[in-house]
C-alpha cells in the first residue's frame, strides 16, 4: 500500500485518556494509520512548562502509551511510537528555532497569554518557548500533516511561519506542515458546561470499568430546562445526547424522540449511554489489561519507537546544521 505522506502529532503526558482525548485525538491517530506514515509522541518535556511537580510524569507517560496501544495505535501499522525527551536532537533544532523566532509572534498567543493568567508565579523561559519546541518536534521528522484539535491551530501556525523563514534564509530543508483539524466538536465535561479534563475531575476514562462508567456518566448534568420527568426535553443542550451520537448510533433517532416527547427520562437515557459507553470499549479494556501484565512491553515499544525516531531526527539534524553552516564534526 501506499501511503500519503507524514504524520506527526503528540500530546502531553496525562495519564489514562478519557473521552475527551479519546474522541478528540485518539481515534483520529488510529483511523490516519491507514493512510500516512504515522509518528506519534508523548510530549514530555512540554510538560515540565506547566508541571509543578514531576514525580508521575513516568506514570502517566506509562498510562497514556498504554492507553494508545490498546486504542489500537499500533507499530506493526508502521506507526512511530516514542518519548519526546528519548530523541534529544529536538532540544538542538528547538535551540535553532529560538533564534529565528521573534519574541513578539509568543508573545501575543492567545494559549500564552492564558498560561501567564493561570501561573503567574512561574512564567518561565521553557513556557514561552512551547510553540518552538512544537515547530521542532513536528520538523524534525518532516511531517507533512498534523491532527490538532482547533485550540492548537496558532501554534501550527507558528510552526508554518518558522519553517518558512528557515527555508527562506537556508534553501528548502524543511517541510510546512498543513493542520488536518479534527472534526468532532469540543467534549464537555461530566458538568456540561466545562471541557472534560481530567484536572477539573469532569472526565470519563476510557478504561474506566463498567462500574466507574455507570457512577460518571449518573453525575452527567443533562439539558438544564428540563427540571420534572414529565418535561420535556431539550436534546440539541444535553451534553449527554451529544456523545449518544457517537456512542449509541442506532438508537440516537428513538432517543432524540423519545426525549423530546418526555417518553424517556434522563436517568434512563444515562443508564443508556453508560452500557453502550462500556461495550464501546469492553475490547480496549481487555487489549488493556492484557498488555499491562507486561509492564516492560510497553516501555520497549516506546524504546524500538524512539530508535526508529532517532534514525529520521539524526538525519533531518544533520540537513539542518549544514544548511546553517554550523561546522560539521568530523
Ligand atoms: N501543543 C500540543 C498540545 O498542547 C502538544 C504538542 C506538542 C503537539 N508537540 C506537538 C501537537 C506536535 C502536535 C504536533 O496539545
Amino acid at each position: 500500500m501506499d501511503k500519503k505522506g507524514r504524520v506527526f502529532s503528540g500530546a502531553r503526558p496525562t495519564g489514562r485518556q478519557h473521552l475527551g482525548n479519546y474522541l478528540g485525538a485518539i481515534r483520529n491517530y488510529v483511523a490516519l494509520q491507514e493512510d500516512y506514515h504515522c509518528v506519534y509522541c508523548v510530549v514530555d518535556l512540554h510538560a515540565l512548562t506547566t508541571l509543578q511537580d514531576t514525580e508521575k510524569l513516568r506514570e502517566w507517560t506509562y498510562e497514556m502509551a498504554l492507553d494508545w496501544l490498546a486504542a489500537g495505535m499500533d507499530p506493526d501499522k508502521g506507526t512511530i511510537l516514542f518519548v519526546q525527551s528519548h530523541v534529544p536532537q529536538v532540544t538542538e533544532l528547538h535551540t535553532i528555532f529560538s533564534m529565528l523566532t521573534p519574541l513578539g509572534w509568543l508573545e501575543r498567543l492567545p494559549t500564552f497569554k492564558e498560561k501567564v493568567r493561570q501561573q503567574p508565579e512561574n512564567v518561565n523561559y521553557g513556557l514561552i518557548g512551547y510553540p518552538v519546541l512544537m515547530a521542532a518536534d513536528i520538523a524534525l521528522y518532516k511531517a507533512d500533516t498534523v491532527p490538532v484539535g482547533v485550540d492548537q491551530a496558532a501554534h501550527l501556525e507558528i510552526t508554518r511561519e518558522i519553517v518558512r523563514r528557515f527555508n527562506f534564509h537556508f534553501g528548502e530543508v524543511l517541510v510546512e506542515p498543513q493542520a488536518k483539524h479534527t472534526e468532532f466538536p469540543k467534549v464537555l465535561g461530566t458538568d456540561g458546561e466545562q471541557k472534560m479534563s481530567k484536572s477539573l475531575d469532569n472526565h470519563i476514562e476510557i478504561a474506566a470499568t463498567p462500574e466507574e462508567i455507570t457512577q460518571r456518566v449518573m453525575q452527567m448534568v443533562t439539558d438544564p430546562a428540563r427540571r420534572f420527568r414529565s418535561d420535556p426535553g431539550h436534546p440539541e443542550v444535553c451534553n449527554v445526547f451529544a456523545l449518544h451520537g457517537y456512542f449509541s448510533p442506532n438508537e440516537v433517532e428513538q432517543i432524540e424522540r423519545e426525549c423530546r416527547a418526555a417518553e424517556i427520562g434522563c436517568v434512563q437515557c444515562k443508564r443508556l449511554f453508560a452500557q453502550n459507553l462500556a461495550a464501546y470499549f469492553a475490547p480496549l479494556r481487555e487489549r488493556r489489561a492484557a498488555l499491562s501484565a507486561r509492564p516492560d512491553d510497553v516501555w520497549d515499544v516506546l524504546a524500538e519507537g524512539a530508535r526508529r525516531a532517532e534514525v529520521i531526527a539524526e538525519a533531518v539534524i544533520t540537513e539542518v546544521k549544514d544548511a546553517v553552516g554550523l561546522p560539521l564534526r568530523r
